[in-house]
């Protein structure tokens, strides 16, 4: 039994493989979080003590007994404006303007199976062994409900959170918080790593101590952002790759997000997190209900991997769409570095014809296909095929790449508008912008209001008929701005602050009628490269352009940065032309190749420019990853170094999950004169089994490899990578 209820001690306990998650109702209906970590035996009821301490509120239940406090009592989903002054995960302005709730719990029920979300992505049943626990907590002044929901699955040491908010009271209520989840620790001995950015640098891990006080991070831009990752891990202050307690927790959420962790004097360590209050304020009538995005949490004793490996599962097993799972996705060629948007069909046809020569699989069309895009001013909106530039029109085109033997992709960025195009023309109030001001822009766009109905489904519309019978086998779905200027010309005034929700809700109403009108079609997110690389979107899309830096050098921290949470599988990446538009850096092809062939693999340049000996070195890479990249991706990943802490080299592996089959590789990233041999010891393997590397000659087993290490080659050179393939004999 995952989930258990301890009827004497009124203890919850929550157990997968390898950890164990406790709370219990405590004095006068409190419920009190005791424990979550390793999996234990017992009861945690033992844990909490009461004691008298300085300045300390009292419920007012415990009349003279002054060490009842919730200073002290670590809620499990503590109200706002009671007697908790930490960080809240509900707030309420109740109908006579108190700002108060105090949760009790009331009931609860233990089921078989996963709970789902009413418009939103969560982790999906499918194959596995949930159970669900729902717990009701009421405030009784105000009869304000809240339901704590949470899915456990065993296998994968994962347990989700999510939070259904009531008002069963007799006025209207706005909610002005409502975290997904709320997690405590009695010790504020804790590393916290987060994930910043900035377009072309995503994902970057940051690893302090926690401090006194809260420490936030959040996006304000309308979609999760490439500034912060809506994911957080906490961890022992010793945690390394292979060992100590770490804990992660991931929003299946691409809008505003907050995940704040806060410490106090007393030691203790609170993490809450959800949907970023500081732009949430929902009107909730009587009988209405919010409901929170999902929170995925794992605990790991086996440090970063052991917990990253849990989240890999979770996305691989039930995220992603299940006809995705463990197919490789085609090797690409996308001509957006090549030509960006100024081209015509023979161009795209030139391209598509020299990459199916040297191996590819598909050909991607990027942006500039539609309305009046004839630069980046225009066009956005009408999903139109622009005749000018491709005279067949998408299905003509289509025809043309599929008679090459490519399947055929395109790109779109169905949230936008310019002004200078037909949608805005017929329609202009239905963008988010303020009556009276003058809008902001960004890259010369305005995102459309997609809190409302009408404005999602003419875009579904346009894009169903433009789509339906030209047989695309891959959608891009791009997004290129943050959320400004928010106002919705559908809602009142004292219903703005639900815009930045709705939109989110209208954004998931739209993936799902798309991917449901097109179940073939691979789709791959893109926010102006990985600024929404999320948990929501990998619901809907088995894939995500992890970032618009393709610099192979500058790709080593984005992507180990982004496999904390992510598994290779789901990160877009590319090799691209050199110097690097980007950064202006040269590296060779086959460097260039390594780090792309640990994610979906492709090409973004025009291969006719390639010399004959690159585009030799090009059918070789793509033969490889026919071969391997099933490995590469989809196997169990392994960070072998820190590309923070070693600067000279880096190193990465996976290893199918079978161990028969393993792909290394090593980045000498700055070279010197007369240094010494680099050794690499290699995580994963079975130590038995005896593993061919052809490209060393060597024979070795999993326990050498292992234990004494690998010696990596000189190389002369910066900035170049090898890849060494393992195969058991
Ligand atoms: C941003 C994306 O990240 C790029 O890959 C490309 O699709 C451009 N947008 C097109 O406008």
């Amino acid at each position: 039994m995952s989930i258990i209820y301890d009827k004497e001690k009124q203890v919850f306990r929550l157990d997968t493989r390898n950890t164990t998650y406790q709370f219990r109702v405590a004095e006068f209906g409190f419920l009190e979080h005791l424990y979550y970590g390793r999996r234990i035996p017992d009861t945690a009821e033992y844990l909490p003590v009461r004691i008298r301490h300085g300045f300390e509120a009292n419920p007012h239940e415990a009349e003279k007994d002054r060490t009842i406090s919730l200073d002290l009592i670590e809620q499990e989903y503590p109200g706002f404006g009671v007697s908790d002054f930490k960080v809240a995960a509900v707030s309420v302005i109740n109908g006579d303007g108190s700002n108060c709730i105090d949760l009790r719990y009331v009931s609860h029920r233990i089921m078989e199976g996963k709970y789902s979300l009413n418009g939103m992505p969560s982790l999906r049943e499918q194959d596995g062994f949930w159970k669900t626990l729902e717990v009701l907590l009421r405030d009784p002044y105000t009869d304000m409900e809240v339901t704590l929901v949470y899915g456990v699955l065993e296998e994968h040491d994962i347990i989700t959170r999510c939070a259904r908010i009531r008002n069963m009271g007799k006025g209207t209520v706005y909610v002005n918080a409502a975290h997904s989840a709320c997690i405590s620790f009695p010790t504020d001995q804790m590393d916290m790593i987060s994930f910043y950015g900035s377009w072309g640098h995503e994902r970057c891990p940051e690893r302090t101590p926690v401090r006194h006080g809260k420490i936030t991070v959040d996006s304000v831009r309308g979609i999760s952002s490439h500034y912060q990752n809506p994911s957080t891990v906490l961890c022992a202050p010793g945690a390394t790759e292979d060992s100590g307690d770490c804990w992660g927790i991931a929003l299946v959420y691409s809008g505003n997000f907050a995940i704040t962790v806060e410490v106090n004097d007393f030691k203790q360590t609170r993490l809450v997190a959800g949907v970023n209050p500081e732009t949430l304020y929902w009107e909730l009538e009587t009988g209405g209900v919010f409901e929170t995005p999902e929170a995925v949490m794992t605990y790991s004793a086996l440090g970063l991997t052991g917990m990253s490996h849990n989240f890999h599962r979770a996305v691989k097993y039930h995220l992603i769409p299940k006809q995705f799972i463990d197919q490789r996705c085609p090797v690409l060629i996308n001509n957006w570095e090549a030509t960006m948007i100024d081209f015509d069909e023979e161009m795209l046809v030139d391209i598509a014809g020299k990459a199916k020569e040297l191996g590819v699989e598909m050909f991607v069309m990027d942006d500039g296909w539609f309305g009046r895009r004839t630069d980046e001013y225009r066009g956005l909106g009408d999903w139109q095929c622009n005749l000018d530039k491709l005279p067949s029109g998408i299905p003509g085109f289509a025809r043309r790449i599929h008679e090459k033997g490519l399947k055929f992709g395109i790109w779109i960025e169905p949230e936008m508008v310019n002004e200078d195009s037909r949608l805005y023309e017929e329609h202009p109030d239905w963008c988010i912008r303020i009556p009276g001001r003058k809008p902001t822009r960004q890259r010369y766009q305005l995102i459309l209001d997609f809190s409302r109905d009408e404005v999602v489904d003419q875009v579904f519309e346009q894009l169903y008929e433009e789509f339906k019978d030209a047989g695309i086998d891959y959608i891009k779905w791009d997004m290129n701005r943050s959320m400004t200027d928010r106002f919705s010309a559908a809602l009142p005034a004292r219903r703005q602050g639900e815009l930045c929700h709705r939109y989110v809700l209208g954004l998931y109403r739209l993936m799902d009628k798309l991917t449901r009108a097109f179940p073939g079609v691979r789709f791959e997110g893109c926010s102006g490269g990985g600024g929404r690389f999320d948990m929501g979107v990998l619901y809907y899309m088995p894939q995500i352009w992890c970032s618009d830096d393709t610099d192979a050098m500058e790709r080593i921290l984005i992507q180990y940065g982004t496999s904390m949470i992510y598994p290779p599988f789901v990160m877009g990446a590319h090799v691209s032309e050199c110097p690097n538009q980007q950064t202006g850096r040269t590296v060779s092809i086959d460097t260039r190749a390594a780090l792309a062939y640990f994610g979906t693999f492709g090409y973004e340049l025009d291969l006719n420019l390639l010399s004959e000996e690159e585009q030799e070195a090009v059918r070789k890479q793509v033969r490889y990853y026919k071969d391997h990249g099933l490995v590469c991706a989809h196997g169990d990943h392994y960070r072998l170094t820190d590309p923070e802490k070693e600067r000279e080299y880096t190193a990465f592996m996976s290893v199918s999950a079978d161990k028969k089959a393993a792909v290394v590789a090593y980045v000498q990233r700055v070279s010197g004169a007369n240094k010494g041999i680099i050794y690499i010891k290699l995580k994963g393997l079975e130590e038995q089994s005896l593993y061919e590397i052809p490209e060393l000659g060597l024979r070795c087993s999993g326990a050498a490899l292992m234990y004494a290490g690998l010696p990596m080659p000189v190389i002369k050179a910066d900035n170049e990578a090898r890849v060494f393939t393992l195969c058991a004999g």
